[in-house]
């Protein structure tokens, strides 16, 4: 695994995004996982500043990582619509180039199953960028899951719904309790994982991903499986790596 540190938000959006710009440059159809929150934001501003200039994404596809389940279709909170919002609107791609999970779906189950096989028939992803929780989780796979975990759905823990408040109005009420993730065997699939985070609380979680020990109980460390991981933090992020 290889770690970054970072001056700051911007440095670590612009490193990202010239990641992305050399994968696009070598395959134009490349499929990149984004991850949504507040930390790969900068990745996608950056990203879009390269198009303006003329990087050439007209070919890009994207694909989420999980999703909330229940929520009423359009809902700005999904995060099919934050994705729809800071990404595919934002860098001018094509409306069919966006995969997603349906967590509006009659059957949760088979809609996982279903979003297993489009990434695959998709040909996997190629660059997967990964924020991570206060208590080391990605995508939403919570302390606890299977590191061989495949897109399922399950239940967030109280201390992500709170974290994640800020984004219903600070009404933990509206925060839903379900979600769709791809699993840690999934997101292991992807050729590069660039793990993101910013900021003192953090830090913690990051010290836990990269210098282990491997474990369940923080599903972000399961990156050191990976033959090409990047993680990529700012100085308060990375404040408690020995
Ligand atoms: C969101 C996701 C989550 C977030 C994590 C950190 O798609 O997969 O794992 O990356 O909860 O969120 P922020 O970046 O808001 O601190």
């Amino acid at each position: 695994m290889e770690v970054v540190i970072v001056k700051d938000k911007a440095a670590q959006g612009e490193l990202v995004a010239a990641a992305v710009a050399r994968l696009v440059g070598e395959k134009p159809d490349a499929l990149l996982g984004v991850a949504t929150g507040s930390t790969p934001l900068p990745v996608y501003e950056a990203l879009a500043a390269l198009v303006a200039g003329g990087l050439d994404v007209s070919r890009l596809r994207v694909c989420q990582l999980d999703e909330y389940v229940g929520l009423p279709a359009g809902h700005p909170e999904s995060y099919r619509e934050v994705v729809r919002k800071e990404v595919v609107q934002r860098l001018g791609l094509p409306a069919g180039s966006f995969l997603g999970p349906d967590g509006g779906a009659g059957d949760i189950v088979a809609a996982c199953a279903a979003y297993e096989r489009v990434l695959a028939e998709a040909g996997g992803v190629d660059l997967q960028i990964l924020g991570v929780g206060t208590d080391g989780h990605i995508g939403f796979n919570e302390p606890c899951s299977s590191l061989a975990s495949r897109t399922r759905i399950k239940t967030l823990t109280e201390q992500t719904r709170v974290d994640n408040a800020r984004f219903f109005g600070d009404d933990l009420s509206q925060v839903p309790q379900h979600v769709i993730t791809q699993g840690i065997g999934t997101i292991l699939e992807a050729r590069h994982l660039v793990l993101l985070a910013t900021g003192e609380g953090k830090a913690e979680a990051v010290a836990a991903t990269v210098e282990g020990p491997l474990s369940a109980l923080v599903p972000a460390s399961a990156l050191q499986l990976h033959p090409h991981a990047t993680v990529v933090v700012d100085e308060a992020a990375a404040s408690r790596l020995k």
